[in-house]
């Protein structure tokens, strides 16, 4: 480990507090060996592998409480729903909602701003109108906007970065007008692991009245985030990203919004009464939530951030802060890489091109040495298309990752680079 990463995790106290090796025997998934080889999990912005404390809590829920919930008058069903609405307590709690009803359940961050925008966008943007992005957001915060914009009449605007991947915040400010309606951001990009500046970029947003829907995908896994700290309008994230089950996730919004927000989808379980002629619904959070929801899977989802909040999110953040700038340092040695996206500020993410070998190969020989990273283009097209790379090999690391895999993952590298020079 060299001196500077070494000092990032001495000052954050966890070099001694810490036993990595220890958190990785509760994740039953990284003892696999793949093609001969120990498993290196380098794909975590994708997915992140499952505690065995979730995989206990999802098991639990079928031995033992299984049934639907919000409906049956019997034990069980009394049993499940109350630890349905507990998960939703649980997770108010974690990122610091006034009210767990603001909590609502959906299948993960896509669904969330697809839910944001076919209602509340619906509402709210009118022909001429313009919706504020970035260059920086991944397809399920582009495409949604792109599907309102169409139906509505209204356009589309892109905040611009630099050749860092840094927003351009001289041009947000030019760009918020009187006809903006929404802006919808990521906090921390998935496919070069910007973080951007959310709660200032709220403070300018609010000054004109507009509200702000954040894609938090990648933030909440990595990093403490607060509602009343970011005062955003909307936060979005998904369960799978942060140690529970995929099908998961939360969206939180404003009360001023959500009271007067249409439902989403119609059916049993967001209803007041039906008839032929009229159906009145329910308040939020019943309203979004049509049908059988993922009972054990937002329970698993509570209990992933259990798990977190006993690690304690600072030491998640130090110590991957000083994994990406150990794996920074040791790419930056590695004869034709070059890192795309070297903002100051930083998620887990390293994003990297190798001479002309294509992403996909790079990926696949990896694989021959048992090391999963993704490559392409991250669901990210006009991100790549800024960098003018139709995609690139992306290692995103977790709190259960190593410096010692990092090694292996550049001696593998080396290994691609002497392959090509043949
Ligand atoms: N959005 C996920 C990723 O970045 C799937 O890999």
């Amino acid at each position: 480990m060299t001196e500077s990463s070494q000092t990032a995790l001495n000052r954050a106290g966890i070099q001694s507090s810490f036993d990595v090796n220890a958190l990785r025997a509760q994740f039953p998934i990284l003892k696999k060996r793949v093609r001969g080889n120990p498993f290196v999990y380098l794909d975590n912005a994708a997915t992140t592998q499952k505690p065995q404390s979730v995989i206990d809590v999802l098991n639990q829920y079928y031995t033992d409480q299984n049934a639907n919930i919000h409906r049956g008058i019997h034990y069980l069903s009394e049993q499940a729903t109350e630890a349905y609405e507990d998960a939703r307590s649980r997770i108010s709690k974690f990122i610091n909602v006034p009210s767990e009803r603001q909590i609502i359940f959906v299948r993960g961050t896509t669904e969330g701003i697809n839910l944001i925008a076919q209602t509340f966008g619906r509402q709210r943007v009118r022909s001429g109108d313009e919706i504020l992005i970035s260059t920086l957001e991944h397809h399920s915060n582009i495409v949604p906007w792109q599907l309102l914009a169409e139906a509505q009449g209204a356009n589309i605007k892109v905040i611009p970065i630099d050749d860092r991947g840094v927003l351009d915040l001289d041009a947000y400010g030019k760009l918020l007008n009187d006809r903006t309606r929404i802006v919808a951001l990521s906090h921390v990009s998935n496919a070069i692991g910007t973080v951007s500046p959310i709660a200032e970029m709220c403070r300018e947003a609010h000054q004109r009245d507009i509200p702000v829907i954040v894609d938090g995908a990648q933030s909440a896994p990595h990093m403490k985030v607060d509602m009343q700290a970011l005062d955003c309008d909307f936060f979005v994230f998904s369960g799978h990203k942060i140690f529970g089950p995929t099908g998961t996730g939360v969206l939180y919004g404003k009360d001023k919004w959500l009271r007067d927000m249409p439902p989403y989808e119609g059916g049993g379980g967001m209803i007041q009464s039906v008839t032929f002629e009229k159906t009145r619904f329910l308040e939020y959070p019943a309203r979004f939530e049509a049908g059988t929801p993922h009972i054990a899977g937002s329970i698993g989802f509570a209990a992933a951030l259990d798990f977190v909040e006993e690690i304690g999110m600072e030491k998640i953040a130090a110590y991957e802060h000083g994994i990406l700038q150990y794996a920074t340092e040791q790419f930056s040695q590695i004869d034709g890489l070059k890192i795309l996206g070297t903002a100051p500020e930083k998620a887990a993410v390293l994003s990297f091109i190798l001479d002309d070998v294509h992403p996909h190969d790079i990926s696949t020989f990896l694989d021959q040495d048992g090391i999963a990273i993704r490559a392409g283009h991250h669901c990210a097209q006009p991100l790549m298309n800024r960098f003018g790379v139709a995609g690139t090999a992306r290692a995103s690391f977790s709190i259960y990752n190593t410096r010692e895999e990092v090694d292996v993952l550049a001696a593998s590298l080396r290994k691609i680079v002497r392959f090509f020079k043949r």
